[in-house]
């Protein structure tokens, strides 16, 4: 408890929150105070995966030999990285393991099937529970997948809790592997869903290409020539027109899936440029689609970095006014992590914290495991 300015006690609820996504690019750590209705950052930290790891993970989306086994090994290494991400958090903050509620651990995907009934998510919760001293809620998107649900997205709750405007329509893009929007019409139910590859296809190329992990800025993408022909066939994909709910994942989106689109005599420059406008414009689609007369775009996630990226959706949604999330007062690079330690609070409320609207599911349900401290 804390007193506040007027004198008022303060409830203060800290949670912490770890989100490794689908870009492989490493681990986003939070620790949140959740006492208010508006979370309080209180710490963040961010911790790169080596290359011989996100290797690893990568190989675990394929079928291979002794998988399981491999997938249980590189669970373990990845729960020993996620208590190393909530140490600095600690130290930084003064805040002992005792006083955190609950790390909310989204885990590392390398299966998202829902038309199969599962989705999966690696990074042993109970070896964090047993390294930290914390309680670790994790498993989120398998309780609305039982419930007949895509279990994904689940941020636009949070985004509708945080980000909403009782005038203004807002949509908020989250632009990580994978692109997902939350549509938060004035007084209307708030919808989303994935609109596709996000920044995982660019990542994927211009490592094969230039052996870069990404594209800073979209500066290469910059220097070549959208393929006409390969955005349209790209497009194409059924993905892109079927009706939400929807979710995706590196089970559709891969480089298989790139080179199938591929003649082979494309300029690598050309091909990384058509992979942005791909991006842009299957957001842009979406937005014109399901978010009629949206005035703001916010934007969330490593590809809110994306300078080429920013341009080119100002340029296909012209009546948005886009900026990243931070002008709302919640970084864009953390946004997804505290959206985590959010729903581990919901799950130790006992409060359902899926959107049936968006992720398809019959009900509302509390999501997520529990592995007591
Ligand atoms: N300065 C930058 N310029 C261009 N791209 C960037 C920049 N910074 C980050 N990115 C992109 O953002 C990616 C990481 O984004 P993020 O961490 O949001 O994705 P994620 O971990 O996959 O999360 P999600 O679960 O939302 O998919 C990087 O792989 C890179 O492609
Ligand atoms: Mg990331």
């Amino acid at each position: 408890m804390a007193r506040g300015g007027n004198g008022n006690v303060k409830k203060s609820e800290i949670y912490a929150g770890i989100m490794s996504g689908t870009s492989l690019d490493g681990i986003d750590a939070v620790l949140v105070d959740l006492g208010q209705p508006q979370p309080r950052l209180l710490a963040q930290h961010y911790l790169p995966f080596d290359d011989s790891l996100k290797a690893a993970v990568l190989a675990l989306h394929l079928p291979a030999h002794n998988e399981l086994h491999h997938a249980q090994i590189i669970g373990n290494r990845l729960a020993q990285l996620y208590a190393q991400s909530i140490a600095p958090l600690l130290s930084a903050t003064g805040i002992a393991a005792a006083q955190v509620k609950a790390i909310g651990c989204h885990g590392q995907t390398i299966r998202h099937c829902p038309e199969h009934g599962y989705t999966l998510q690696i990074g042993n919760a109970a070896l964090l529970a047993e390294l930290t001293g914390i309680s670790v809620v994790n498993d989120f998107r398998s309780r609305d997948i039982a419930a007949g649900g895509q279990g994904a997205p689940l941020v636009p709750a949070f985004h509708d809790m945080t980000l909403r405007h009782p005038d203004i329509h807002r949509v908020i893009v989250n632009i990580g592997g994978i692109s997902n929007l939350t549509n938060l019409p004035p007084h209307v139910g708030t919808a989303g869903f994935d609109c596709g590859p996000g920044n995982m296809l660019m990542d994927a190329w211009i490592a094969q290409h230039r052996g870069e992990a990404y594209d800073k800025n979209g500066a290469w993408a910059s220097g070549g020539k959208v393929i006409s022909a390969l955005l349209q066939t790209m497009l194409a994909e059924p993905f892109f027109a079927a009706a939400p709910p929807k979710s995706c994942g590196r089970d559709l989106f891969n480089t298989g899936w790139m080179k199938q689109h591929l003649r082979g005599n494309e300029a690598p420059a050309d091909v990384q440029a058509t992979l942005l406008a791909l991006t842009c414009h299957s957001i842009a689609n979406a937005v014109q689609h399901y978010c009629r007369g949206a005035g703001e775009i916010y934007l969330c996630g490593g590809g809110a970095h994306n300078g080429a990226l920013l341009e080119m959706l100002r340029h296909l949604l012209p009546d948005c006014r886009i900026q990243p999330t931070d002008a709302l007062g919640i970084g864009a690079d953390w946004i997804e992590a505290i959206a985590f330690a959010w729903l581990a609070q919901q799950t130790l409320h006992g409060q359902p914290a899926n959107l049936p609207a968006v992720t398809g599911a019959r009900h509302p349900c509390v999501l997520g495991a529990i592995y007591p401290a």
